[in-house]
């Protein structure tokens, strides 16, 4: 029971001493009137806790097998001299002790207590990290010694899914136990959002009274001042912003969000946020516990200045509810319809007056006394659409839509068929002009001065100009189908499915603004020495951005996808694995592709050169890594080897600093080492490496990072991480959308930490760019990256200071 104590009294000559023993279980039958059902129950557990033992027990001897040349010498050391190398510490941290259950159990009597036995990973260690605890009768003592720990001396094991992990612990630091982590002195700053959500999101795109263009992308609407090339930031979101609506004063924006799930998978509550564009104030958080699922679209009245927002939710029922802005509260609120709702508007000039249009419906719907009823449109002789994708009302009161045949649909009130119908027959919405459009959906229609009209289509990719009798003007084709127009004078921004924003006019055609990728996103490598980064994902596009000049400065596309990439350490070509075992190596000059190999036929995860760029390391799923040898400048490549021994695939890995070794992760959470220039050889003895230097951090598996990982994680919380060149911080990229900042070294558990919100959807990867100034991270799905600064607060003393504090270690005892 007491781990100080007990140690060092059994040694077996094979180094591996194993005993279990139950108490007598013999008792009175008075005592246990249904003796067979109870001693089935307790076989049952003890099968359990056998299973379990067994699981030790196999780590045990996968240990031992592959410490077994070490054994003869530790048995020489044991006959010369005893126990010379073994500091007392590392007994105790060895030892699985017995210790009394819980008492609930249905066998506990109070002459037996704890008559169970079981093994779990402790929660008290017994002085250094983790074991396993073994629960054993009162009057029985297993001792099991772990003979790597015995031979190698201080490490400390980790669990994931009840798998252990065995980490080395430096020799630079004596007593682990003291060490104290401090959060990072290093803060992040948001600093630009790259990307646009126009792939499934419609008006979305609007400009504010301050030249500001207003979109948005995962959790943040970007506020974007297009001749001023600043961004601002609304981020009071805690889920993906899925619409966006101005207010007529063109300062108050009103932006829905999606439910999302907290971190154990809890639904969240979605709502509206009405703020200030010019402050960032949120002046109302609306419909809280009211919506479900999200909310889909949002609109402002005109008539009254503003005075109601009107909101359809993604329920079921699509709720469609009016709320008064000024006091957040709820005027009405009615189930609109079963079908998708894509859009909702009130009439500019009577607020009792709403639209509402989606799949195969447009619905008039009429406020009065606090409450809302529908009328359909009539279709009548036209052919009923599959989606009404938009609408807008004609400076006339008409209100125009279009849909997915490709047309503009007038719609106009007829009185009611007194002939037919009789007397009461009440007045119907029908369709009055059939306008021939576009080829494929009219995806958006935005109203010009003058009664002029903007069409933006579907297959054929043109914006159309027509007169306000519905004449077409004119035309000019755009590479994307457009999803949202906004015209500001001669001036049209447009918003496309492939995530881009366009500015131009009729005259002098249209630029990208803002461009993104289309679908998740892994691959992120930044460059060795300028402000540059790559980025690659399932879209197929290899693109190129500059981070001080926030832009995109190139991009490409492939045939297959990418999953990672890796600048060549001199900068002048980076190399991009994909999903096929095919890597590629393009010149960041000519943009060409210098050399084409692949390894395998599965995905590429990782790509790494060594520090002098003479070797290149590609980790692949067929749990291989392969090994080339770099000349000309990373032009020329020629496999040295192939690191044969990884049972699952290959995740992360890192060149040691001399160049000459591989630190390894992979899907089995496995760290193993390799001596590269010793041709690919596995490192046996994972203790050797425990004083190794590593070039780059970006194994998430590792005695420097274990701090990062949060108590009963699955492996896979955390997708990527990145230690700063200063090797002062490390960033996470984390499973529930956050960006985390931890002090470097990160050792131990529950350390503190500096948490981001942003990303809505996985955080597939994090890098620092070339000189720690700035964080780059990517959500996989919601195709936005995301530009951090990193501040220091005051001066760099405090850093440093800290730092080195956190390593301090006292002295032996
Ligand atoms: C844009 O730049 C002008 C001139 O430098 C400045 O006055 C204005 O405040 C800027 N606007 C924004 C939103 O950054
Ligand atoms: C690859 O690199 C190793 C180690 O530097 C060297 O011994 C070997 O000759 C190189 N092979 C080729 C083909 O360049
Ligand atoms: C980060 O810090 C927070 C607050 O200090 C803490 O709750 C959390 O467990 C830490 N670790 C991670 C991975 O979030």
């Amino acid at each position: 029971h007491d781990c100080s104590r007990t140690c060092g009294s059994i040694l077996s000559p094979d180094l591996l001493s194993w005993s279990v023993c139950t108490d007598d279980v013999s008792g009175s039958s008075a005592e246990y009137p249904d003796r067979v059902s109870m001693m089935e129950g307790r076989l049952q557990s003890q099968e359990d806790e056998i299973t379990l033992l067994k699981s030790s027990l196999a780590d045990a001897l996968r240990r031992l097998r592959l410490h077994d040349q070490l054994i003869p010498l530790l048995k020489q050391q044991i006959i010369a001299g005893g126990w010379p190398t073994i500091r007392p510490q590392l007994y105790s941290f060895n030892i699985i002790v017995s210790r009394k259950l819980s008492s609930s159990s249905a066998l506990d009597s109070p002459r037996h207590p704890a008559t169970r036995y079981c093994a779990r990973p402790v929660e008290r260690d017994c002085g250094h990290g983790m074991g396993w605890l073994a629960c054993l009768s009162r009057s029985c003592l297993t001792l099991f010694f772990s003979l790597s720990h015995w031979l190698t001396g201080q490490s400390i094991k980790m669990f994931i899914r009840g798998r252990p992990i065995t980490m080395y612990v430096p020799s630079n630091i004596q007593n682990y136990e003291d060490l104290r982590m401090e959060p990072p002195v290093e803060k992040l700053e948001l600093d630009w959002v790259y990307g646009y959500r126009g792939r499934d999101c419609r008006a979305n795109l609007y400009l504010l009274s301050s030249g500001e263009a207003v979109y948005f992308i995962a959790c943040v609407v970007v506020l974007y001042h297009i001749n001023n090339r600043t961004q601002r930031h609304y981020r009071k979101h805690t889920d993906c912003v899925r619409c966006l609506t101005i207010h007529p004063d063109k300062v108050r924006v009103a932006s829905g969000q999606t439910a999302g799930v907290d971190k154990d998978g809890k639904p969240l509550q979605p709502y509206v946020h009405i703020w200030d564009s010019s402050t960032l104030i949120t002046l109302q958080q609306i419909g809280l516990g009211t919506f479900e699922r999200g909310v889909g679209s949002v609109a402002f009245s005109f008539a009254d200045a503003g005075a109601f927002l009107c909101v359809i939710d993604d329920s079921n029922e699509h709720m469609l509810s009016v709320w008064d802005c000024a006091k957040g509260t709820k005027h009405t609120e009615v189930k609109s319809t079963n079908e998708a709702v894509f859009a909702v508007e009130f009439n500019p000039s009577d607020s009792t007056n709403i639209i509402t249009c989606g799949k195969s419906h447009i619905y008039f719907w009429t406020l009065s006394a606090g409450s809302l009823t529908k009328k359909q449109g009539i279709f009548g002789k036209y052919k009923k659409p599959k989606f009404i994708q938009c609408f807008v009302f004609s400076l006339t009161g008409d209100v125009l839509t279009g849909d997915s045949e490709g047309n503009i649909l007038t719609w106009g009130k007829s009185p009611g068929d007194v002939k037919t119908l009789g007397k009461g027959a009440k007045e119907t919405f029908q369709i009055m002009r059939q306008t021939r459009a576009h080829d494929g959906s009219v995806f958006t229609l935005c109203m010009l001065q003058g009664g002029a009209l903007l069409s933006g289509g579907g297959k054929d990719r043109k914006i159309i100009r027509w007169s306000a009798d519905l004449a077409p003007e004119r035309e000019c084709e755009v590479k994307d189908v457009c999803v949202r127009a906004y015209v500001n004078g001669e001036e049209v921004l447009v918003g496309t499915t492939r995530n881009a924003i366009l500015r131009g006019t009729f005259s002098d055609g249209f630029v990208a603004i803002v461009q993104g990728h289309v679908d998740e996103m892994w691959g992120l490598a930044t460059h060795p020495s300028q402000d540059v980064f790559l980025t690659c994902g399932h879209d197929r596009q290899v693109c190129v951005w500059n981070t001080e000049e926030h832009k995109l400065d190139w991009c490409t596309t492939l045939e297959e996808y990418g999953l990672c990439a890796d600048f060549c350490p001199n900068g002048a070509v980076v190399s991009v694995g994909l999903s096929t075992g095919r890597w590629l190596v393009l010149d960041l000059q000519t943009k060409e592709v210098i050399s084409d190999y692949t390894d395998g036929n599965e995905q590429l995860s990782v790509m790494r050169y060594s520090p002098d760029g003479s070797f290149l390391a590609v980790g692949s799923h067929d749990n291989f890594i392969y090994v080339y040898n770099v000349t000309e400048s990373g032009r020329r490549y020629s496999r040295y080897g192939k690191c044969n021994g990884h049972s699952s695939f290959i995740t992360h890995l890192d060149w040691s600093k001399d160049g000459k070794y591989i630190m390894s992760n992979s899907g089995d959470y496995e760290i193993l080492y390799w001596d590269v220039a010793g041709g690919c050889k596995l490192l046996r003895n994972r203790y050797e490496s425990k004083d190794r230097e590593w070039a780059s951090y970006t194994c998430v598996l590792g005695f420097h990072v274990m701090g990062v990982w949060l108590e009963g994680s699955d492996g896979t919380d955390i997708n990527a991480l990145c230690r700063s060149h200063s090797e002062r911080l490390v960033a996470v990229a984390d499973d529930f959308c956050k960006v985390h900042l931890f002090q470097y070294p990160c050792p131990k558990p529950k350390a503190p930490n500096h948490s981001y919100e942003g990303h809505g959807s996985h955080v597939t990867n994090v890098r620092f760019t070339h000189c720690d100034s700035h964080l780059l991270s990517m959500g996989g799905k919601d195709t936005c990256i995301l530009q951090w600064e990193v501040k220091r607060a005051g001066t760099g003393d405090g850093g440093d200071r800290l730092h080195s504090a956190s390593f301090t270690s006292s002295p032996e005892p």
